[in-house]
């Protein structure tokens, strides 16, 4: 048998396309898929001396996400020197490797586990119990705002015991605009444009407001001005006997939990009752189930235990509209990858939307069938909504909950009627893949249906949706 031939980037028959590095950035998803149809498993973009790789299938994510040695995590481009704020809130789990990243997660680990999310089930209870009684039957809303809103402050109160809105929205705030402007200079250490060495003066500065913003709430818990039992009070007793977390690891920590947790979820949510309110015969199905299971309208912890076809609309959700929709490794010494020789220092990006859509692993993959799931079960790195291999989200458990807890009250409550005729568009913004416009729908009482109708906007680049929206006139009427 003939030894397997590995390529070069410099080989004439290498999937190199050349062209600039700002095509992805601009529009990942089109990138991704381009590049995907042109050259199968794998790709790479050059841009003069730059490059990215590309893998698109489940054996290659598996070489890249199981391997943590080579491919490493390098999240934040920029890290800031030695004292800056940059470098503290920039000092989370995503920017660990080796021995310090396995070391943080055992110490995380039971924070996270299992047998802790009882103590958030009431939280969750509660705050979704207030977001729906400010709802109102005929009313109009915006589900992405809506979305975003409950998530900071769910995401305030679980993590950091805060319950206060003003506090949520700040940090919220902060947190967004700090995570843009590192994906920002994150390209301007790939590619060299003006705009990117503007944004590394204000990058540094925001991450000074952020920290102290932070350091802040650490005093609030201190003082006891903090409710019920959240992650960063078990993080500050530090688990199991371990040395105490200092201060300034315990800034790059609460950072990186909120930054990954509140927007990935919100973004989860909107999908997935965007996706219900289409596709009016699932939702009943849907709602059947949870009738059937779920007594009266909070549900009991034990109930949501037996929701089999709410996890299949979960999963399909995920799968066909991943908030998380690429991330990428760098490899830390040469390596061969599929059939490409990578030097050292070379980025690799792996991506859970172009995995999720790929038509060998998933029958007429762009479409929401929740059904699918009573016959599929997909290998870890062909579904994988929360990463897989060591750097798995270490939220996702939690994320789970805050999910199925919320989407049952919100459904046992209310429907959702989307605006005909209105656009609905998504984006990836700094890996995140969510509604980028507002998503107009009207609250029904939970006894109606909504109608599938027709929607304009970039939605239909992402997912195939229900026949009356394709019927739409190519522009909306004058
Ligand atoms: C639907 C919601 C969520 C989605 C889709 C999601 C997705 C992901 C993905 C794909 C990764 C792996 C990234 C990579 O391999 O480069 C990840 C990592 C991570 N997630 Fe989540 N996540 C969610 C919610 C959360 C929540 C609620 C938390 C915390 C409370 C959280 C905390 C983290 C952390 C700390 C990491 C880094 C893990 C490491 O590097 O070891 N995530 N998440």
């Amino acid at each position: 048998m003939s030894a397997p031939h590995h390529l070069s980037l410099y080989d004439a028959s290498a999937p190199v396309e050349y062209g600039s590095l700002l095509q992805f950035s601009d529009d990942p998803i089109a990138c991704m898929k381009r590049l995907q149809q042109r050259f199968g498993d794998q790709a790479v973009l050059q841009d003069n001396g730059q490059r990215l790789v590309f893998v698109f299938s489940p054996e290659l994510n598996r070489q890249v996400l199981s391997d943590s040695q080579v491919f490493q995590s390098q999240f934040f481009a920029v890290r800031g020197s030695r004292n800056s704020s940059q470098r503290r809130v920039t000092a989370g789990l995503l920017s660990q490797n080796g021995a310090e990243h396995r070391e943080t997660r055992r110490s995380l680990k039971d924070v996270f586990a299992k047998k802790a999310l009882p103590g958030y089930h009431g939280i969750i209870c509660r705050l979704t119990d207030e977001l729906t009684q400010n709802w109102i039957p005929g009313a109009e809303c915006d589900l992405n705002s809506e979305m975003v809103q409950f998530m900071l402050r769910m995401t305030s109160a679980l993590l950091f015991g805060v319950d206060d809105v003003e506090f949520a929205e700040r940090l919220g705030h902060l947190i967004d605009r700090w995570t843009h402007r590192n994906h920002e200079v994150g390209m301007g250490a790939l590619v060299s444009a003006p705009q990117f060495a503007q944004a590394y003066d204000s990058l540094l500065k925001q991450a000074e407001e952020l920290e102290q913003s932070i350091r802040e709430m650490f005093a609030k818990q201190r003082t006891g001005h903090s409710d019920g039992m959240n992650i960063l009070s078990l993080m500050m007793e530090s688990v199991g006997g371990e040395q105490r977390l200092s201060d300034d690891q315990l800034v790059g920590h609460a950072t990186l939990l909120f930054a990954a947790a509140h927007l990935t979820t919100a973004h989860t949510f909107s999908w997935t009752l965007f996706l219900l309110s289409q596709h009016p015969q699932i939702l009943q199905k849907l709602k059947a189930e949870l009738d059937a299971q779920v007594a009266g309208d909070i549900p009991r912890l034990d109930e949501l235990e037996q929701l089999p076809y709410l996890d299949a609309v979960i999963r399909e959700s995920m799968r066909v509209l991943p908030a998380s929709s690429y991330s990428q490794r760098v490899t830390a010494e040469p390596v061969t990858l599929g059939n490409l020789h990578l030097n050292a220092g070379t980025p690799v990006i792996f991506s859970q939307y172009i995995t999720h859509h790929r038509r060998d692993l998933y029958e007429n993959p762009d479409a929401f069938i929740p059904e699918r799931w009573q016959s599929i079960s997909p290998s870890a790195y062909s579904y994988l909504p929360f990463g897989a291999g060591p750097r798995m989200c270490i939220g996702a458990p939690l994320a789970m909950v805050e999910i199925r807890t919320a989407l049952t009250i919100m459904l046992k409550r209310f429907h959702f009627q989307i605006e005909p005729m209105s656009t609905v568009n998504g984006h990836v913004i700094s890996t995140m893949l969510g509604p980028t416009s507002p998503i107009r729908a009207t609250l029904m009482p939970p006894s109606d249906l909504p109608k599938t109708v027709p929607v304009f906007g970039s939605i239909h680049a992402l997912v195939d949706l229900p026949e009356q929206a394709h019927a739409l006139p190519r522009r909306r009427a004058a």
